[in-house]
């Protein structure tokens, strides 16, 4: 596939590992992100990996006329893999407005464009956060989507909607949203990663920076849920296994083998592991100690959620399949590259 394709948020943690495995498969990639959550280094990240630096410009997609002049400067666009959000949970409670404009009008503004520049195919980068704690386990994409917990969880709702119905009223577009459980890990390359500005709110990163001396421990948020150990269950999914997912569902939407011109994929291994377990497989992996107390629940986290991939290993001829233990070895790779690097 040698189409050109903008990567919206392509500096972002899994933006960055998206567009090296669209180079590698021999797309040409326009990168545009406003580097508000990323930093330009990732770019000689991707070119050291595969070879080549992506095209990129500093446009912030919410700003409708700047996407306009990266649209034509790269005439030719076949496909968008839209990244750029805001995408921490707690964050949004106290600002939604920020997150619904942020999130609500970039993608707006991108349909918007795709329609004047004639751009047939879009992957949103969505979340399981829009199913809440669902009623029956793993979770297809059948299941129910419940009212969101947070602002952030709306948005991913909303941007779903905006998508459906500008899709069922533009015979020559067509969309994929791909939910994604929890994407971990980074490139074997240790060269990109996921790079959280500030303390670190996901499980992973946390884990990585307390084995590194930054954090003094971990805390582990809960050991009473109705789980095997008590602690909270998720579908930890590599972020290389992930980013191949959008190579696939490019290649789908370009070469018109999509069932429906809007079609929803969940991208997740289908194994649920609780936080113990991946304490436990981040020391056996790394031969690293990990310091640990155990904390309250955290408000909004529900005890467990994995998915049924089966249609995207099916309809998407795609499967995570990179062991855990290598995975979280990448993340602890990652972290001490970075660390090494940032002393320099
Ligand atoms: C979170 C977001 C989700 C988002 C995803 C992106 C919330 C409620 N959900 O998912 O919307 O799409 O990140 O990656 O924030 N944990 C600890 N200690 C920590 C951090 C986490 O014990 O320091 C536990 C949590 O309680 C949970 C598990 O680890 O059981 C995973 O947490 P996290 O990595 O934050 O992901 P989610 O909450 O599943």
């Amino acid at each position: 596939m040698n189409e050109r394709v903008l990567v919206t948020g392509g500096t972002g943690y899994i933006g960055s590992h998206t567009v090296v495995e669209l180079i590698n498969s021999g797309c040409e990639t326009v990168v545009v992100d406003n580097l508000s959550n990323s930093r330009i280094e990732v770019l000689d990240g991707i070119s050291s990996i595969t070879g080549t630096r992506p095209a990129f410009d500093k446009v912030d997609v919410c700003d409708l006329d700047r996407l306009r002049e990266c649209c034509r400067k790269h005439q030719g666009i076949k496909a968008v893999v839209h990244f750029a959000a805001f995408k921490a949970v707690g964050e949004s409670v106290e600002k939604p407005l920020e997150y619904y404009r942020n999130n609500l009008i970039s993608l707006m503004n991108l349909l918007l464009v795709m329609r004047e520049f004639e751009i047939p195919g879009l992957v949103f980068s969505s979340s399981c956060t829009v199913y809440g704690q669902p009623d029956r386990l793993p979770v297809t994409e059948e299941s129910l989507i419940k009212p969101a917990a947070s602002p952030y969880g709306n948005t991913k709702q909303i941007c779903e909607e905006i998508i459906r119905d500008t899709i069922a009223a533009s015979p020559a577009m067509k969309a994929i949203s791909l939910r994604y459980f929890n994407p971990v890990g980074a490139h074997p390359s240790a060269v990109i990663g996921e790079l959280p500005s500030g303390t670190p709110l996901n499980l992973v990163p946390y884990i990585t920076q307390t084995a590194i001396g930054l954090r003094e421990h971990l805390r582990v948020f809960g050991n009473d849920y109705d789980t095997p150990d008590g602690s909270g269950i998720r579908d930890y999914i590599n972020v290389v296994d992930l980013a191949r997912a959008h190579v696939k569902a490019i290649e789908r939407l370009l070469e018109n083998r999509c069932r429906q011109p809007y079609e929803v994929f969940n991208l997740g291994t289908g194994k649920g592991s609780s936080v113990f377990e991946i304490i436990r497989t981040f020391e056996e992996a790394t031969g690293e100690r990990l310091n640990w107390k155990l904390y309250p629940r955290r408000p909004g986290d529900i005890a467990c959620v994995y998915a049924d991939a089966s249609l995207a290993n099916r309809e998407l001829g795609w499967k995570a399949d990179t062991p855990l233990d290598e995975t979280l070895r990448s993340a602890w790779n990652w972290e001490k590259n970075i660390r090494r690097t940032m002393k320099r």
